[in-house]
């Protein structure tokens, strides 16, 4: 179903010389759906719009859930909502979506988004939970279990792209990273709390940093000369501390932001809780699929889904993670690492 085209609005925000500096000011960026042609603009150069998110192997996922008319599936990172948009299309008429995502800024967003579709009263149930919690949910909105499950781990773009987050180094934010700003500590105070060797071990379990003790020592000796309470400081001494060790320093200071992260938001934690609950979540004959971003998701997903077909949850299991081809990598880089595997309820 198409989308109405919404009204431009009357009035942008105020700011000094010719175009927008801060995020908070830009204002395409903040209503994307309004400047659709800006948006494919930067589409076509292989970005992905800020403000926006560009769902991955939409294809794939469809053809591996293969959802049908009159089913129920979970999209369980919601996000911009266009996996999930694919999937209630694909279930209807008849079928519903349940929705689920820890970020509160986003959720309404997308709820907004969905909703602006038509799809028949009653067929979206949103719902802001951890995925931790999808029995819970479930007990609630479908006891009998659910025909199909999605899980697109990690951050949507619009968290990393917008600066107040924390979760980027681009722009200069604080120092943050949680999914849902209510919840929680933000990393700045993480920090405060870790002692060297709590921290090396985020870095090398949550990010296979092979500098994990190095690195730690300098961040966390800056941290103590000075609190690094800002995205680009933490970025700025990891960047530093990297140069002494072989490989491109950037890549120290995106692993450094995903350990924090990971641990900020306790998504290993989340996800095994998710992984253990699956089984009793699917009805017989129930597919889930899952898409990871590193190699700590995968492993997991990919231990879980190998044990859960020795325990006989599963009746068959993705034998090789599918990944993106090379023209959707090409045409949106943020796909690049994204490894998606699926498992059948038997
Ligand atoms: C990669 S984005 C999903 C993008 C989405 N598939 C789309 O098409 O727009 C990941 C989303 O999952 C959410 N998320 C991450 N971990 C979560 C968890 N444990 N429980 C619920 N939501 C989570 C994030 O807040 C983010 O919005």
């Amino acid at each position: 179903m198409d989308e109405p085209a919404p009204e431009k609005p009357k009035r942008r925000p105020r700011y000094r010389g010719k175009n927008p500096r801060a995020f908070a000011e830009k204002y395409k960026e903040h209503q994307p759906e309004l400047y659709p042609d800006d948006v494919a603009k930067v589409i076509s150069g292989g970005k992905t719009p800020a403000g926006a998110h560009r769902p991955i192997l939409v294809s794939e996922i469809l053809r591996v859930l293969g959802p049908r008319p009159g089913e129920v599936a979970v999209d369980c990172t919601l996000g911009h909502g266009g996996h999930a948009r694919a999937l209630l299309g694909a279930v209807q008429p008849g079928g519903r979506l349940i929705g689920l995502d820890v970020d509160p800024i986003e959720l309404p967003k997308a709820e907004a988004r969905l909703l602006a579709l038509g799809f028949p009263a009653g067929s979206i149930a949103l719902h802001r939970t951890n995925f931790a919690a999808l029995p819970r949910v479930l007990a609630a909105e479908a006891p009998g279990g659910v025909d199909l499950i999605l899980a697109d781990l990690g951050l949507s773009s619009m968290q990393v792209d917008d600066p107040s987050r924390g979760f980027g180094f681009k722009l200069d934010g604080p120092l943050d990273m949680r999914m849902n700003p209510a919840r929680g500590r933000p990393a700045s105070a993480l920090l405060s709390e870790l002692a060297e060797s709590g921290l090396a071990r985020l870095l090398a379990e949550n990010a296979d940093e092979p500098h994990a003790r190095d690195l730690a020592a300098a961040i966390l000796g800056a941290h103590a000369r000075q609190p690094l309470v800002t995205t680009r400081a933490l970025a700025a001494v990891v960047r530093a501390a990297a140069a002494r060790f072989p490989g491109p320093p950037e890549i120290a200071v995106r692993r450094a932001f995903q350990a924090l992260r990971i641990a900020v938001n306790g998504e290993f934690d989340a996800l095994d809780a998710f992984l253990r609950a699956l089984p009793g979540c699917l009805k017989a004959g129930g597919r889930v699929a899952i898409l990871s971003f590193h190699s700590g998701e995968d492993r997991r997903v990919k231990l879980a889904f190998g044990q859960g077909r020795i325990d006989g949850f599963y009746a068959s299991i993705a034998d090789e993670v599918i990944r993106p081809s090379a023209e959707e990598r090409r045409d949106n880089p943020r796909s690049s690492s994204a490894k998606l595997r699926f498992a059948v309820r038997a």
